[in-house]
């Protein structure tokens, strides 16, 4: 998404939500009660999105590489996103979002595929927010899987979604940590200290402040 002149247009924002199990560890908690805790940051955030009229929010909530932790915290994960998924499905419902996954279905456990596909099947007609969950993804396994195909481009996970326009990471991490790589070759990047789960709408839209001061030449001169 381009603009000329003015500030830059905002269609699509990914999010790296990053920071639960340290925000955990500073309160003596376990790892798990940080993700529980991200539960609120999240649903603030859609909200935020929805206020600020954003078309598409991407999030990134198990990566290809989170199965390396231990077993007990990936079994807490996958659980966890299930009941999140039935808990807060009627919800999006009515405020018109559209839920979708994407990422390799492999391993990923059959029952927390079947939640994923009735929120996906339930919330298919809206057309106001898309909010792209990121579920054992990886770029790279995107990337590799669309090339089995032929054109990456058109065999993307998601092709219809457009390429990302800002990267919101949290909990002062600086890497992309293989997330939307296609999707984000001209994104915006924009990195905060705060935990994930202290993160809330007025931090999006502190975040799209920033972005609406940056200026996209896309190798051009702008
Ligand atoms: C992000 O928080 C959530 C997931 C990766 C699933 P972390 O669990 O990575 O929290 P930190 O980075 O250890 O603090
Ligand atoms: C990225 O966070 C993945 C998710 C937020 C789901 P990680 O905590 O897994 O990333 P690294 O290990 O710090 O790069
Ligand atoms: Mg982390």
């Amino acid at each position: 998404m381009s603009s000329s002149g003015g500030d830059p247009a905002v269609g699509h924002v990914a999010i790296i939500m990053d920071g639960n199990g340290r925000w955990a560890e500073q309160r003596g908690l376990p790892r798990s009660k940080g993700h529980e805790a991200g539960e609120r940051a999240l649903f603030d955030v859609v909200e935020g999105a929805l206020e600020a009229g954003l078309r598409y929010l991407s999030v990134y909530a198990f990566s290809t590489e989170n199965w390396t932790r231990p077993s007990d915290e990936v079994e807490f994960l996958l659980n966890f996103n299930r009941a999140l998924l039935r808990k807060r499905r009627d919800d999006m419902n009515e405020r018109g979002v559209r839920i979708r996954r994407i990422g390799r279905r492999e391993p990923v456990p059959r029952e927390v595929l079947d939640e994923f596909d009735q929120a996906e099947a339930f919330t298919a007609h809206h057309t106001r927010l898309d909010l792209m969950v990121c579920f054992n993804y990886g770029g790279r396994a995107e990337i590799e899987d669309a090339a089995k195909q032929g054109s990456i481009q058109d065999n993307l996970y998601a092709p219809d979604v457009p390429d990302v326009d800002l990267i919101i990471r949290t909990s002062g991490e600086r890497r992309l940590s293989n997330f939307l790589l296609w999707q984000s070759a001209y994104a915006e990047l924009y990195f905060t200290d705060m935990l994930w789960p202290d993160f809330d709408r007025h931090s999006l839209f502190e975040a799209l402040r920033d972005y609406s001061g940056r200026q996209r030449r896309y190798g051009g001169l702008g």
